[in-house]
């Protein structure tokens, strides 16, 4: 069966001042299917974003997409004509960002911009059909109807995400991106916000690309995880086989992290999540700069990519045994 999402080999870079590019994205991979949903893990600049991004044909004017395909229903994005893209985007594949960035419009009513939002995409749907089904997205998202009439600016930023959510889910996508959708809220709002979109991923049988830098957000909430590390993915698997038995040193730290940080209460922060340096060679592991693993072979070899399990993989240069890198203690 064709996947719904395909990725194949994808690579983007980015055009800096003087000739720089960035390779933001390096060679990424990763299927998904009807009503399964991928966690996008890692940690700030790793790529994740533009990858988002390039689903959804948003990404910004000094991005080249350099290679790949991403292949929805087996139709590629990324040679599409852009009327074609247009009409898929918002309709078939929609986006959901962090609140903070999430314009909803402030002199709207909430309920009119989501009802407004379905006349645009589906114009055959009268007023009273799409301000029902506004209700009932309000009712699974469990925002109380009386706040159909109210403004943006009456909301919480919980319930403002929650209504975001909605417009995101009124056209029935198929697909969805959310881009670190409860990176902005408290912790006890994101809990329940991402129950939520748990729940409903589930009843209405929508892909997700949930993108995160916390992996515990997305072992709670996806299917399969794919770690990013500089622009490439490390470790890819079913979440609970990945966060049951992690392969990569660099998946290790990233739970590692958590669990000593959740533990204090915290969250993984920005502190930890430095990317040491991407300007390696393409002949040397990008993380080996800061695995505790690291021998010699690890920054003259380009990693492979090594089987842990069914449909379980890391990314890593191997010990001269042929063996991934040992546990951490
Ligand atoms: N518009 C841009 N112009 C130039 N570089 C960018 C732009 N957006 C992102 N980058 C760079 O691309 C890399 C990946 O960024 P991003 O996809 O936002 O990562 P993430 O979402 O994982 O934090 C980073 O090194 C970042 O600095
Ligand atoms: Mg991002």
């Amino acid at each position: 069966m064709t996947p719904l999402l395909e990725i194949k080999d994808l690579s983007i870079d980015y055009r800096g001042g003087r000739g720089r590019r960035t390779t933001a994205v390096d060679d990424v991979s990763f299927s998904l299917s009807k009503g399964e949903s991928l966690g996008l893990v890692g940690e700030s600049g790793s790529g994740k974003s533009t990858i988002g991004a390039a689903i959804m044909g948003l990404l910004p004017g000094n991005a080249e997409i350099t290679s790949g395909q991403i292949l929805f229903n087996g139709e590629d994005l990324l040679r599409i004509d852009a009327e074609r893209l247009r009409q898929m985007r918002w309709k078939h594949v929609a986006m959901i960002f962090q609140a903070a960035m999430n314009a909803l419009n402030p002199i709207h009513r909430v309920g009119d911009q989501i009802v407004e939002a379905i006349r645009v995409h589906e114009p055959d749907t009268t007023p009273e059909d799409a301000r029902a089904r506004v209700s009932t997205l309000f009712e699974q998202m469990g925002i109380a109807l009386e706040r159909l009439g109210h403004f943006p600016h009456q909301y919480s930023g919980g319930m403002r995400q929650r209504a975001i959510i909605a417009m995101a889910l009124a056209c029935n996508p198929q697909l969805v991106i959310a881009d670190e959708p409860t990176t902005a809220l408290d912790v006890i709002v994101q809990d329940q916000i991402l129950k939520t979109i748990r729940a409903l991923q589930q009843k209405l049988s929508i892909g997700i690309v949930f993108i995160s830098h916390d992996i515990a957000v997305v072992a709670d909430v996806c299917h399969h995880v794919a770690v990013m590390y500089a622009g490439q993915i490390v470790e890819i698997g079913p979440s609970a086989e990945v966060f049951a038995t992690p392969g990569h040193p660099y998946t290790r730290m990233l739970l590692g992290a958590h669990i000593t940080l959740a533990d204090e209460g915290g969250k993984l922060t920005d502190a930890v999540c430095r990317i040491a340096d991407t300007a390696v060679s393409a002949s040397a592991c990008r993380f080996a700069p800061r695995c505790p693993h690291a021998t010699s072979q690890c920054t003259q070899t380009a990693p492979q990519w090594i089987r842990q399990g069914d449909n379980h993989w890391i990314r890593c240069a191997m010990t001269t045994e042929g063996k991934p890198c040992p546990p951490q203690p």
